[in-house]
């Protein structure tokens, strides 16, 4: 009888995945028999649907945990982290075509990847009426808190009793911890009145080289990690820094100019990785020709993690892709891919859906910041679910020393001292674990903002053995 019933709920669960969404076949990705899908999530009551891309796990996707994936801006695709950090398929820096890849985080779990908010990439919000370009920290977690219970009960309710956790990188670094305070009040509320359609089984998140608090996340930890890789002279560091030239409002005039040498100083510079290779090296990426002196105020150019996200959307790039790839970055390839008819059908995006861009102007340019970050989150959550805090260490944007300020004033109990973790004989990062395993700081040693694009073995090591609740 039981082994019937067991039976049953197996076909079930087989006929009850997404078949429409289904991708059967897509240019460039031979193999696809572990089971993608492509399709939209409503959000009840208004014209936004946004779009998601599965990829189920490759060893057991009846019992291997969800991640949700979250690329930052706020306003760029989560495509960049199916196509090019931690996807099925990769395009490697300085190739055009897709290869496998070997790290893919569906080797042992399902990841889907939410483009967020509605008007990012191809997710769709039409009735201006919905306040397309209107978005903050908050309303764009209600959001994917909806469209996060859409799948697990409309597309993917197989996998509505799997452990989840929520992850992403960049601004994601408040689009997570916001999105799993939300599933924390769902969760709460269901227990409450027992009426929920399921109950997430949330286990914790994953932040890579996250925004999180902009007393930490700003312009001082940028500047002096630009000073610390030796990119800015002696004198110029003690002008800023003496100066406090990264303050709001910064007491001496002349911040402005030096501010100005900062950016020159940096042309060519990767932002998002100071070792790596600018790809784009003909484009003067200073702060200034990035629309920054012009159309931001030195508030936003103070929070310059954001910022730099900011800047590149206002690059001049080209008059197509107006921003559309951030400076220095490798990015022709996906644009093309993501554009090509075939492809569109073969991801069920629907004629009438826009262009896909990496970024979208609009929706930076009317974003909302909370001013706190979401620092708040890993203290209003502390110690109920899993953290792991991932640091590529030679970024620009988010730098780790900046990301070591913030756990420092959390001022959580150490439970396991600061030490390295070894990947194929090499040093592969440090870790810190706190709070009894429960927070996890781990850096990628020699990789920038997109760590498991870039070292792909340590991050890969980091993330499943952190799920796993395995040593480092
Ligand atoms: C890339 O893919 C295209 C189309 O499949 C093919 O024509 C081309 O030869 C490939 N290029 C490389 C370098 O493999
Ligand atoms: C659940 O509870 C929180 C407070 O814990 C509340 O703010 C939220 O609106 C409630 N509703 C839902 C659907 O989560
Ligand atoms: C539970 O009930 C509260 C109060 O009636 C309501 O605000 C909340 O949305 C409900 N939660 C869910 C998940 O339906
Ligand atoms: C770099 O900074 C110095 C001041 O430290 C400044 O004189 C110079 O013009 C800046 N620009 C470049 C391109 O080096
Ligand atoms: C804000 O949104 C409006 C409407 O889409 C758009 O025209 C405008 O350019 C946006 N503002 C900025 C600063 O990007
Ligand atoms: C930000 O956090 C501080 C405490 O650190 C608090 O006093 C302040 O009210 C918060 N800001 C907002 C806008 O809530």
């Amino acid at each position: 009888m039981r082994a019937v019933t067991v039976l049953a709920s197996f076909l079930l669960a087989i006929k009850a995945l997404p078949a429409a969404d289904r991708v059967e076949s897509l240019y460039q990705m031979p193999d696809l028999s572990f089971g993608l899908y492509s399709g939209y999530l409503p959000v009840a009551g208004t014209s936004k649907q946004l779009h998601y891309v599965a990829a189920l796990s490759e060893n057991n996707w009846q019992t291997d945990p969800v991640l949700l994936w979250f690329n930052g801006g706020p306003g760029c695709s989560s495509m960049l982290g199916w196509l090019s950090e931690n996807g099925p398929y990769s395009i490697i820096d300085g190739q055009s075509n897709f290869t496998k890849n070997q790290y893919s985080w569906n080797k042992e779990a399902t990841i889907i990847y939410i483009e967020a908010p509605a008007g990012v990439g191809y997710s769709l919000c039409t009735d201006s009426k919905d306040d397309c370009d209107k978005y903050n920290d908050f309303n764009s977690a209600d959001d994917s808190m909806q469209a996060f219970v859409q799948l697990m009960t409309v597309k993917f309710p197989e996998l509505k009793n799997n452990d989840v956790y929520i992850t992403g990188k960049s601004y994601a670094g408040i689009f997570v911890p916001r999105l799993a305070e939300r599933v924390d009040w769902y969760i709460g509320n269901c227990t409450a009145n027992k009426s929920c359609p399921f109950v997430p089984k949330l286990m914790g998140y994953i932040v890579c080289n996250g925004v999180t608090d902009y007393r930490y996340d700003n312009l001082k930890g940028f500047i002096d990690t630009a000073y610390w890789f030796g990119l800015i002279s002696t004198s110029l560091w003690n002008d800023l820094i003496n100066n406090q030239c990264y303050e709001n409002n910064p007491p001496v005039a002349q911040c402005n100019q030096w501010i100005d040498e900062l950016d020159k100083n940096l042309t060519n510079i990767p932002v998002f990785d100071i070792l790596g290779k600018c790809w784009t090296p003909t484009i003067k990426q200073t702060l200034s020709e990035c629309g920054g002196q012009s159309s931001l105020n030195f508030d936003e150019k103070r929070q310059m993690t954001a910022h730099r996200y900011a800047s590149f959307i206002k690059s001049p790039l080209s008059s197509k892709h107006v921003g559309a790839n951030p400076p220095c970055t490798y990015s022709q390839p996906l644009i093309d891919f993501m554009n090509n008819a075939a492809v569109r059908k073969a991801l069920h995006i629907p004629d009438s859906a826009p262009e896909w861009i990496f970024c979208n102007d609009a929706i930076i340019g009317n974003y909302t910041k909370y001013p706190n970050g979401s620092i708040e989150v890993y203290e209003s959550l502390r110690g109920k679910y899993k953290m792991l805090k991932l640091s590529g260490d030679t970024d620009l944007a988010v730098p780790t020393s900046a990301t070591k300020g913030w756990i420092e004033n959390l001022n959580w109990p150490i439970s396991k001292e600061w030490k390295q973790f070894f990947v194929n004989g090499q040093v592969g990062g440090y870790t810190e674990e706190r709070e009894n395993g429960k927070f996890l700081f781990a850096t990628i040693h020699g990789a920038g903002h997109m760590a498991p694009q870039w070292k792909p073995a340590p991050s890969y090591h980091v993330v499943f053995n952190f799920i796993k609740n395995q040593p480092i």
